[in-house]
C-alpha cells in the first residue's frame, strides 16, 4: 500500500517541479517500502538486540524492519552504533541524539527537511541491507496498514523535497560567491565558474541577494547578461564596487 502511496507522490511531485532525478529517487524510495515481509511486535524485535541470547541483529527505522547482521562490526556488541538493534530510533539517525531519551521512534518534531535526510537513511538501508518486515506500532497498525502517523511523515517529506528543490533551483540561478577576510585588507567576495559549488560556462558579478523570510543577505553571483535579474528587487550591488567587476571588496560599515 504504502508503495503505490510513495509512487503517486511520485508522480505528482516529479510533474509539479519537472525534475527528473527527484522522480528517480521517489521510484527508488517506492521500493524502500515493501509492503513484503513479517510483521513483528515490539517486543519480538527486542529478542534481535545483539544482546546475551540475542538470535541477532534487527533495527527498524520508520517502521520498517532490516536485518543488519551484515554490519555487526557497527551493530554487535562493542559496535559504536549497537542502541540502534532491537529498536525503531527513527529520531537519532537525524539528530545525532544517542541517548535513551533520543533513542526514539517520535519524529513529531523533525522539519520537513529532517525528514528527507530520515528518508536517505530508509533508502541506505533498503540498498544495503535485508528488509524484514514492519513493526507494529507508531507508523504500521496491527494489520500491517500505515497509520495516520506515517501518511503524517509522508507529506512532511513531499514537503522537504518540494523546499530541497526549490533550493537547488535557486543555487543554479544564484550560485554563492566565494569569499575570502584577511586582517589587513577585510573581506573580499568574487565569482568565479566554480563559485558554490555550480561549475558552469559563466562566472558572473557578486550581489547581495536579501532572504525576505529570514531578514538575512548573500553574496550570490548573477549574469549580467540575463535582464530578469534586473527586475529582481531583492537583489542589491554591492558599496563602491562597479556593477561588472567580478571581484568586490566589503566595506568595512
Ligand atoms: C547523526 C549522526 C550520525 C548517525 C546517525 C550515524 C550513523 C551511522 C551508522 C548507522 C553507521 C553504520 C552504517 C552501516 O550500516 O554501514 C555509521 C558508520 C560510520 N560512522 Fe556514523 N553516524 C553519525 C555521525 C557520525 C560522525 C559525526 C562521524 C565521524 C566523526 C561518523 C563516522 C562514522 C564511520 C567512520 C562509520 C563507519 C563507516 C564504515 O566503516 O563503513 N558518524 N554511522
Amino acid at each position: 500500500m504504502l508503495k503505490y502511496v510513495v509512487a503517486l507522490i511520485s508522480v505528482s511531485v516529479a510533474l509539479w517541479s519537472g525534475c527528473e532525478w527527484l522522480n528517480l529517487w521517489f521510484w527508488e524510495l517506492a521500493e524502500v517500502s515493501q509492503d513484503s515481509g513479517r510483521l513483528l511486535r515490539q517486543e519480538e524485535l527486542s529478542l534481535y538486540n545483539g544482546r546475551e541470547d540475542s538470535r541477532g541483529l534487527y533495527l527498524a527505522i520508520l517502521g520498517q524492519v532490516f536485518d543488519v547482521e551484515k554490519g555487526r562490526k557497527h551493530y554487535g556488541p562493542g559496535g559504536g552504533y549497537r542502541f540502534f538493534t532491537g529498536r525503531d530510533a527513527s529520531r537519532a539517525f537525524v539528530t545525532g541524539d544517542f541517548t535513551e531519551a533520543g533513542l526514539t521512534d517520535d519524529v513529531s518534531d523533525l522539519s520537513p527537511s529532517q525528514i528527507v535526510a530520515l528518508y536517505d537513511w530508509l533508502a541506505f538501508y533498503q540498498k544495503d541491507y535485508t528488509h524484514v518486515g514492519r513493526l507494529i506500532g507508531r507508523f504500521y497498525s496491527e494489520s500491517g496498514k500505515p497509520t495516520d502517523v506515517l501518511q503524517q511523515v509522508e507529506a512532511s517529506l513531499a514537503q522537504g523535497l518540494k523546499l530541497k528543490a526549490q533550493a537547488e533551483k535557486e543555487n543554479e540561478l544564484y550560485p554563492a560567491c566565494n569569499s575570502e577576510w584577511s586582517s589587513d585588507r577585510g573581506g573580499r567576495v568574487w565569482c568565479s565558474t566554480k563559485s558554490g559549488g555550480v561549475h558552469r560556462d559563466w562566472a558572473g558579478v557578486p550581489r547581495m541577494l536579501f532572504s525576505p523570510g529570514s531578514g538575512q543577505t548573500r553574496c550570490v553571483c548573477v549574469r549580467l547578461d540575463d535582464p530578469t535579474h534586473s527586475n529582481n528587487p531583492n537583489l542589491q550591488e554591492y558599496k563602491d564596487c562597479p556593477p561588472q567587476a567580478e571581484s568586490c571588496l566589503l566595506s568595512q560599515d
